[in-house]
């Protein structure tokens, strides 16, 4: 085990933190998938860029039906990631920089080759097997019809039906993803003591904290009654209320529960919950002073390129977060969503799961986008809270959009017959070197999902030599965040700018954000960062600057 960095700060109020997608970060084997040795060797990119913390998705044993959100074995390494001992490599690589290390866990489901489904499967109803996961009897004379109509996240039934050991057609089990994701019964106690189990062996390694997977969907209602979401509804949740299987009341105690496990350690570990539910206030259950440290802000993420949205969502969000004495959290990118170069220049809706593709309509223009999303970044940078970034927004990276069919891998192409692309444009291999194989990703060149040629100009080397590119944007804004404590500041809205405009007051800057169509006068300051050129003592469209007093 090693120390962590600094102890008893509660870190995790003000945190940067950065979100690796382990099979796209950097590949060291050659295979074309990302591990952590891959890691270990950019932990000093990763400190000049200036995060607090890493949060690595799921890097643990599993057949990677869902990109590693199915997990065979909580408790080590995936072969294609590396082995334990190179986690605790990078973990003390990481501690020895300052930088805090988050696990991804999945509590939710495993996967279909977990040795306790594999038990399951092999015993009877009824068995003490069986009741570690949501088996029921079939509806119908002959078993032949779903217990209820729920429909999985990735398009289809939740439910499947096995074949019992004596070859008959059998009960049905729940997965509200995959079919190779079955649904823990967080009822059980022997499932509650497991996943105790689990947060001790990677707390006593030293890690700094989980990202709790599905945080919202534990617990499913009493008698699992039948529910069709709306149209169109974005596939992880977040936008209906009384959903029977997200944000069920009992969820809570198992996260107070958790707390309690968490607050065995020293050295303020911290829980962050991946809750997709409608609104701030509701959000903020997940974090009341009992319960998880933090949790993200989806209604931030989801919200438009509109100045009335933003300021509306981000004072609901201090106002609710602050009510029960947590951080605000701001994320605009992670491994489920169009990345937010793209997704802000949309002009079409695009449900969260649903993705981008060769066919889609409203396709983003990758300029309008990718200077909203400079700008996005440059507002989001100044808030109070904690702040989240995906790996690749820091070289300004677009959405995939022209990955050809028989490349694709999310489940959610394959459940829906095509109908929605899925996630797969936002996971790409993220480039590091321009002209070297796989834009320095991986030495021989492989990749798991092909890269396109733009990438060559968003690679991290060409950005290092180029003062107006993202990366130098990121960086300046970080050190400045950093810096004049931003994080730990207090917001002053100012009025007087238009409604097409966000402008408010941290640590002692003037922070501008433009999301109209036509430049607005600046006041007087220093521009200490600004998302993109201004027009003499004007800010242009989709532009944010942070101006300190002159
Ligand atoms: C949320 C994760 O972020 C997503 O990638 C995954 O597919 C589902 N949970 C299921 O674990």
């Amino acid at each position: 085990m090693t120390e962590s960095p600094r102890s008893g700060t509660e870190w995790w109020r003000t945190a940067v933190i950065y979100q690796i997608y382990p099979r796209s970060f950097a590949d060291t084997s050659g295979d074309g998938i990302g591990d952590l040795r891959g890691v270990t060797e950019h932990l000093d990119d990763l400190a000049a860029l200036g995060v607090d913390a890493l949060w690595l998705s799921p890097f643990q044993t599993s057949p990677q039906k869902d990109a590693g959100y199915d997990v065979a074995d909580y408790c080590d390494v995936d072969p294609i990631f590396g082995t334990l001992a190179d986690f605790d490599e990078m973990l003390a690589g990481a501690h020895a920089r300052g930088i805090r290390i988050i696990v991804d866990l999945v509590p939710n489901h495993s996967s279909d080759q977990h040795a306790w489904f594999q038990q399951a499967l092999a015993a009877a109803p009824g068995s003490r097997e069986r009741a570690r996961y949501m088996f029921r009897d079939g509806r119908g004379d002959d078993g032949s019809v779903p217990p209820n109509n729920w429909e999985s996240v990735f398009g289809g039934p939740a439910w499947s039906r096995i074949t019992e050991a004596d070859g008959t057609a059998g009960q049905w089990y729940l997965h509200l993803f995959d079919a190779s994701q079955p649904d823990f019964d967080w009822s059980n106690p022997e499932v509650q003591e497991m996943f105790r189990g689990v947060l001790r062996f990677w707390l006593d390694r030293g890690v700094d904290g989980f990202r709790v997977d599905v945080a919202h969907g534990l617990v499913k209602a009493d008698g699992l009654p039948d529910y069709t979401p709306p149209e169109d509804a974005a596939s992880m949740g977040g936008e209906e209320a009384d959903v029977p299987y997200w944000g069920q009341p009992g969820v809570h105690e198992i996260w107070r529960d958790w707390r309690r496990v968490m607050e065995e350690y020293d050295g303020d570990r911290a829980l962050c919950a991946e809750a997709w539910m409608p609104g701030p206030d509701i959000t903020a259950l997940w974090v009341r002073s009992d319960e998880m440290h933090q949790a993200f802000n989806f209604p931030y993420l989801e919200t438009a390129w509109r100045a009335a949205d933003l300021r509306e969502v981000i004072t609901d969000s201090l106002r609710a977060f602050g009510g029960v004495g947590a951080p605000a959290t701001w994320v605009l990118s992670n491994h489920d969503v169009v990345r937010h170069a793209s997704r802000l220049a949309l002009t079409a809706e695009n449900p969260q799961g649903a993705g981008i593709g060769p066919k889609s309509k409203g396709k983003p223009d990758p300029v309008v986008g990718l200077r909203r999303a400079r700008a996005a970044t440059t507002l989001m940078f100044a808030l109070p809270g904690s702040a989240y970034v995906y790996q690749g927004e820091e070289l300004g990276l677009p959405e995939v959009i022209d990955l050809p069919d028989e490349a694709r891998q999310d489940p959610t192409w394959f459940r829906t017959g095509g109908e929605r692309y899925g996630r797969d444009g936002c996971r790409v291999p993220i480039p590091w070197v321009s002209d070297a194989p796989a834009y320095g990703f991986s030495p021989e060149g492989a990749s798991w999902l092909p890269q396109p040629a733009e990438f060559a100009g968003f690679a991290r080397d060409v950005q290092e030599d180029d003062p107006d590119s993202t990366l130098w944007l990121y960086r300046t804004l970080l050190a400045e965040r950093r810096e004049r404590a931003l994080g730990a500041g207090e917001l002053e809205w100012l009025d007087g700018f238009g409604d097409d405009v966000v402008a408010f007051r941290n640590g002692g800057l003037t922070v501008v954000a433009n999301t109209g169509t036509d430049a607005v006068t600046l006041p007087s300051g220093v521009v200490v960062a600004q998302s993109g050129p201004l027009a003499g003592d004007t800010l242009p469209a989709d532009t944010a600057v942070w101006l300190a007093d002159a």
